[in-house]
This record gives C-alpha cells, structure tokens and sequence, in this order.
C-alpha cells in the first residue's frame, strides 16, 4: 500500500533508513554479532573465488560488492552480466562459489546461468528480497535483502539493501577467516541509516537540482571514481529507466578518451566526490568539462566540499559512500521523471520482473 504517497518509489525511497535498520538486526546474532548462516560462510571457505552474476541495479550492487570482497574479505571476486554469461562464460577457478544477486528472485536471464552452473556441480548462493522466488529455491543457500516488497519498477531500496547484505556477508566472511577488519561495520551501518535519513528528508534540494538541471536536457552525464564510478552507472540508469533522458555513467578519467565529444553548452554532468583518495582527480575531471561548457552539479561529502557544490552528503564510512551518494541520484530521477510527466512507478517498455531472456 503506498498510502499517502504519490507513488510507490517515493514511498520506497523513504523507507530506506528502515529498511538498513532491518536488515542489521535481521543478520545480528543472540551475542549481538552481525552473522550470516555458517553453511555460507563454510561455502566461502571452500571457494578460491566468488562470482557475482546479475542484471540492471543488481548488477551495479554486484560492482559494490566485489569492492567488499575483495578489500574487507580478500576473495577474488568477478562480476558478470548475466545474459552474457551463459555463451560467454570465463574460465573459471578451480573453485568457483557463484553469488546470484536478484531482487525478485526470477530473472531469467540470472536463471539461465544458474541452471548452467548447477549442471557443472558448483556451488550456489541467491541473494533475493522474494523468500521462495526460484532462484532462491533453486540455488543451495539464500541470503534474504529483508527490504519489503518493492514494487515499482525502479529498483531503490532493493538497491541500498544489496549494498547492505553485501557489507555484511563480507565482514562476516573476513572474520571467519581471521582477517581483522578495522571498522564495526554495526556501528557504520547504523551511521549510514541515519545519514540516509538526512537525505531522504532533503527532497526540496533534491526536486530543485531536477529542475535546474534536468527540466528541458536531452542528455546527461553522470561521473564518478573508484565507488562513485559504480553509483554513476547506477544513477544514470535510473534517470534513464523513468524519465527517458539519455544518460550515462563514467568512470570520471574515462571521459576524455571519447565521450567528452558530447559536452555541449549546458550539458549536466551530475558529479559524486565521496571518494578522498581520488577527490583531485574528479575534481580534475570536472574543470575538463566544465571548459567545454558542462553545466556541472557536484554532491560531495562532508569534509571534502568546496564551495561550488551543489550539495554535500553526510559523512559515512568510505565503503558505504554507496548507501547514501545513491539517495539523491534516486530522488534526483524521481523528480525529473515527475517534471516531466512520466509515469513514474510503471516506465514504459519495462516490467518489474523481467522473465525472457
Ligand atoms: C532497474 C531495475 C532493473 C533490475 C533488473 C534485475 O531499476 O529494476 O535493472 O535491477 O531487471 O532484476 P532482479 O534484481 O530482480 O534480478
């Protein structure tokens, strides 16, 4: 039920400090400890390297999570699309663990690989927010997004609810194997929420920067480093999926290998500086096209502003810079698909859950 909301994403949007919140104490154990079912832990123990397999926002979870892996858990990690996957399949470890991450649990084109991977004998993990869906019944083990029912098309609390799982499956797993890790992810997550919550009761800001920057444009960049370049693909899908904008994520240094051809007087280049270690060169990236005319809106993160930004994110934890940089690129895509006229929960051409390959 979307109650007083105009819509079904608005709502979802909203619940997202809740949804975090959930899941942390859905995954915290009777000691008070964030744990995940020993059966995947023991499944990543046996596994020389994960592979991650989805489609659209899942896929750009999937991306997160391999930043996850590999830094907090040390687990070789690959990400695949999963269409490609099945013809194109890479040569594989000599002992593959594979992660399908779906929110609604019947993907066909993420089905399709696991029916592949089950024929082979490997083992298997669905990554589902529908408890009995099919790929969550057809893989070995499930891990649950415990994010409610989504139900507009544009995935947005399923997204920050990957990321969230993601953290914890490998902060779990890297101490499982002994690894110290140097944060209390508990403590982070909950931190994240109540920043997600700060932007979520930002919706003005939010509605004024669609309008500024998004009301009459034909196309838009959206461009990041390092976790940043992973919530641009994200947010360009999304203004693309409801507001029929054209709009495309880039790693911020790739730009100029070719796409800086599109920068046109005006073009918005909506840009995240959440990332410190590369907070110069995004910087670097935007005086690029701002030079050629860009129309450049920068979010940033508290303690790395500077005074043109267009708005500065609370501080979070620098891995989970994704739960709350994607919150303003949703509301962002929300309101320019609403200025625009669009129907935001059902886009057209596009379904919730996409069962043909
Ligand atoms: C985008 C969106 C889609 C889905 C994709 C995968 O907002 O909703 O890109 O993320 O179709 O769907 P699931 O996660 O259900 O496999």
């Amino acid at each position: 039920e979307k109650g007083t909301y105009p819509h079904y994403m608005l709502k979802e949007i909203d619940e997202q400090p809740s949804v975090i919140r959930n899941i942390v104490s859905a995954y915290t154990n009777a000691a008070g400890e964030l744990s995940i079912d020993e059966a995947i832990v023991n499944a990543f123990k046996e596994a020389d390297r994960l592979y991650i397999i989805a489609a659209g926002t899942s896929l750009h979870a999937g991306l997160i999570g391999q930043q996850y892996m590999e830094k907090v858990a040390g687990i070789p990690t690959e990400v695949h699309i999963s269409s490609e996957f099945g013809y194109n399949m890479p040569l594989l470890s000599k002992k593959p663990l594979f992660l399908f991450i779906t929110q609604s649990g019947e993907t066909a084109d993420s089905r399709q690989v696991l029916v592949k991977i089950k024929a082979l004998g490997y083992p298997t993990i669905t990554m589902t927010n529908v408890p009995g869906s099919t790929l969550s019944r057809e893989a070995d083990h499930t891990l649950m997004l415990h994010a409610g029912p989504e139900i507009a098309v544009a995935s947005t609390k399923a997204y920050t609810a990957q990321v969230a799982v993601l953290a914890i499956t490998a902060d779990v797993v890297a101490k499982a194997f002994g690894r110290s890790v140097a944060f209390d992810l508990k403590q982070e997550l909950s931190i994240a929420a109540n920043a997600i919550q700060t932007l979520v009761d930002s919706k003005e800001e939010m509605e004024t920067i669609a309008r500024d920057f998004l009301a009459t444009s034909r196309n838009a960049f959206f461009i990041g480093r390092n976790m940043d370049y992973y919530v641009s693909l994200e947010g360009a899908l999304k203004l693309k999926e409801i507001s029929y904008i054209q709009a495309e994520g880039f790693a911020g240094g790739e730009l100029k290998h070719g796409t800086i051809a599109l920068i046109e007087e005006g073009t918005p280049v909506i840009t995240l500086v959440t990332q410190k270690q590369v907070s110069l060169n995004i910087r670097g990236n935007v005086k690029e096209v701002v030079a050629r005319g860009a129309n450049p809106c920068i979010l940033s993160m508290e303690g790395m502003e500077e005074e043109d930004d267009r708005f500065v994110l609370p501080k979070v934890h620098e891995l989970l810079t994704p739960l709350v940089s994607v919150l303003p690129l949703q509301l962002i895509s929300y309101y320019a698909a609403l200025h625009r006229g669009c129907d935001v929960d059902k886009p057209r051409n596009l379904a919730k859950s996409v069962t043909v390959e």
